[in-house]
């Protein structure tokens, strides 16, 4: 089933989905985007990372292409078209196509704008989820608006290739007072020895991601307590258990950091739950 992508007001074969060479993403890294996972057909916590790309767009000063109801029919077209069952769906929004000159463009241009959709196979995700990851990590040496879901990915980029270098699955990242920021991707999260929640505050040291939100509302509706606090690097091997989430991966169990197992070094019965209720809701909310 040949891919369909979305430039700037039009659908095209993937292998034609071009933009130019001075947009705007291209030369800074200027602008920003969003992932939404798809289950079922269905896209996941579609209305939350909408007004996260809102959010995103305003600090960044950038217009919205369209409107929210506008944007929201093209997803799901995107979905549509390319038949995907499971996977995700990536939209990008620039400043725009304009002469390179770091300040923002003084004539008006106009956002640009592209999405791209792929198949991912749920035996994918389920065999890390089996597995668990191992991961290593890594100094934090991003940017300061960690919040802002920009394309500027390069510390994370980084990040995760130090991984597989290191023949790991993924790294965290660990700020310059050795707590752990979050994920090359993901929000990270441990399991205290009573059972807790604990994930770091969301300010602008981190992005606050939806799977992160969701979960923190679906756990304490549980009954679980959810702590909001930055965690080190031992604390997190030796807690209960470790795992991090992401809307593409959903809840991954992390078994290993750094080389030193976490607990027994299988994926514990609270990340099991968590999965479970995430899971249930993504999919009859
Ligand atoms: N990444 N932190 C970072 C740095 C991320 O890139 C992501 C998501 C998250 C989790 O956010 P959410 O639950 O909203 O997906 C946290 C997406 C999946 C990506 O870049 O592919």
């Amino acid at each position: 089933m040949p891919r369909v992508s979305y430039v700037n007001g039009r659908f095209v074969p993937h292998g034609d989905a071009l933009v130019h060479v001075e947009d705007r993403a291209y030369q800074f890294s200027d602008s920003v985007y969003e992932l939404w996972g798809v289950m079922n057909g269905k896209l996941i916590d579609h209305e939350l990372h909408l007004d996260r790309l809102e959010r995103s767009l305003g600090e960044l000063r950038i217009e919205a292409p369209m409107s929210r109801a506008a944007l929201a029919l093209l997803l799901k077209e995107m979905v549509r078209r390319n038949r995907i069952k499971n996977g995700a769906v990536y939209l990008q929004i620039s400043r725009g196509v304009a002469p390179r000159d770091h300040a923002f463009p003084t004539e008006l241009v106009a956002p640009a704008i592209v999405m791209t959709a792929k198949p991912i196979a749920p035996a994918y995700y389920a065999g890390k989820f089996k597995d668990g990851i191992k991961i290593i990590t890594v100094p934090d040496i991003r940017w300061a608006r960690r919040d802002i879901k920009s394309t500027s990915l390069l510390g994370n980029v980084l990040a995760i290739q130090a991984a597989r270098d290191a023949g790991a699955d993924d790294a965290w990242q660990v700020d310059g007072e050795g707590f752990i920021t979050e994920g090359s991707r993901s929000n990270a999260w441990i399991v205290d020895k009573d059972g807790n929640l604990v994930t770091r505050r969301a300010d602008n040291d981190i992005l606050n991601g939806i799977t992160r939100r969701v979960i923190i509302g679906l756990a304490e509706d549980e009954g679980r307590k959810i702590i909001e606090r930055a965690f080190t690097v031992d604390e997190a091997q030796g807690a209960r258990e470790a795992f991090q989430t992401s809307a593409s991966a959903g809840v991954i169990p992390v078994v290993e950091i750094d080389g030193r197992p976490v607990a027994n070094g299988s994926p514990g019965s609270v990340v099991t739950a968590v999965r479970e209720i995430y899971l249930k809701n993504a999919l009859t909310a």
